[in-house]
């Protein structure tokens, strides 16, 4: 889990542990509100106008109201205030209900050179697509039940047997020589780095099944936090590691990130 360490609450910066709201915002009293995470390479976030574009999105579809201004000035703030030696940060984004702005920076821990997933069964509520909303227990959830079955994280699978994501991450795959991601119409979140590795490479966003996941030749989880991060195993069937696909999606997707960057 990440460490968070400076807060900007409603603009003001100090410590993240003395940041404090009203008990009865309606953000933590019914996980109504928005967020967004931000990656930071050496203090410089990535991706920032794509995050900001896809909060307004969370916020117009959750009718809630948004001061986007106010947003891209706290993040000015709090990353001027940062620490400049932090080259695995992350910049967190919340916006409740309550009308309160919560800005954090939090220490990422080293993402593992690969994972194991566990299935866990999951019918995406059609109320809350397009909104990266406060709700995330069920997300948070999944990857308890799979930790708990002695996997590294969840894959989330409909009842009907299509993959569709990890609880906070896009899956891609290899199979006949295809790069497949499941799409959107499936709703997944609309993930940024989604986006970027479908620029970079050919792939077909289909729909897709445990058992095509399960004879892929390569496959890998992409999100903001790991970049890409191959996957070793499915419900403890193994899957082959070290495919040429994900090895030059993982240097070309990490190129463009810094490309952007500069
Ligand atoms: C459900 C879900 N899918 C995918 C992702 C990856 O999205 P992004 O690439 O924008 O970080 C996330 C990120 O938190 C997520 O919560």
């Amino acid at each position: 889990m990440a460490t968070a360490h400076l807060a900007c609450l409603d603009g003001v910066v100090g410590p993240a542990a003395d940041a404090k709201i009203p008990v009865t915002d309606w953000g933590l009293v019914r996980g109504d509100g928005i967020f967004e995470v931000l990656r930071l390479y050496d203090r410089r976030p990535f991706a920032l106008e794509d995050h900001l574009e896809r909060l307004q999105r969370s916020a117009d579809n959750l009718r809630l109201p948004l001061d986007l201004d106010a947003i891209r000035t706290d993040v000015a703030t709090l990353l001027e205030a940062a620490a400049a030696d932090e080259p695995r940060g992350a910049l967190r984004i919340i916006v409740t209900r309550g009308g309160r702005r919560i800005l954090t920076t939090e220490t990422l821990p080293q993402a593992a050179p690969s994972i194991a997933l566990g299935t866990v069964t999951y019918a995406p509520t059609r109320l809350l697509d397009g909104i990266k909303s406060l709700s995330y227990a069920p997300n948070m959830l999944a990857t308890r039940i799979a930790q708990l079955a002695g996997h590294d994280e969840a894959l989330l699978v409909t009842p009907h047997g299509r993959v569709l994501e990890a609880p906070t991450s896009s899956i891609f795959w290899v199979s006949g020589g295809r790069l497949r991601t499941p799409p959107l119409e499936d709703h997944i979140l609309a993930s940024i780095t989604r986006a970027r590795v479908l620029e970079l490479g050919d792939a077909d966003e289909r729909p897709g099944t445990l058992d095509e996941l399960l004879a892929a030749d390569e496959a890998f989880l992409a999100s903001t936090t790991r970049e890409i991060q191959p996957i070793a195993a499915v419900d403890g069937d193994a899957l082959p590691l070290g495919g040429p696909v994900t090895a030059d999606l993982a240097a070309r997707l990490h190129e463009r990130i810094l490309s952007e960057l500069a």
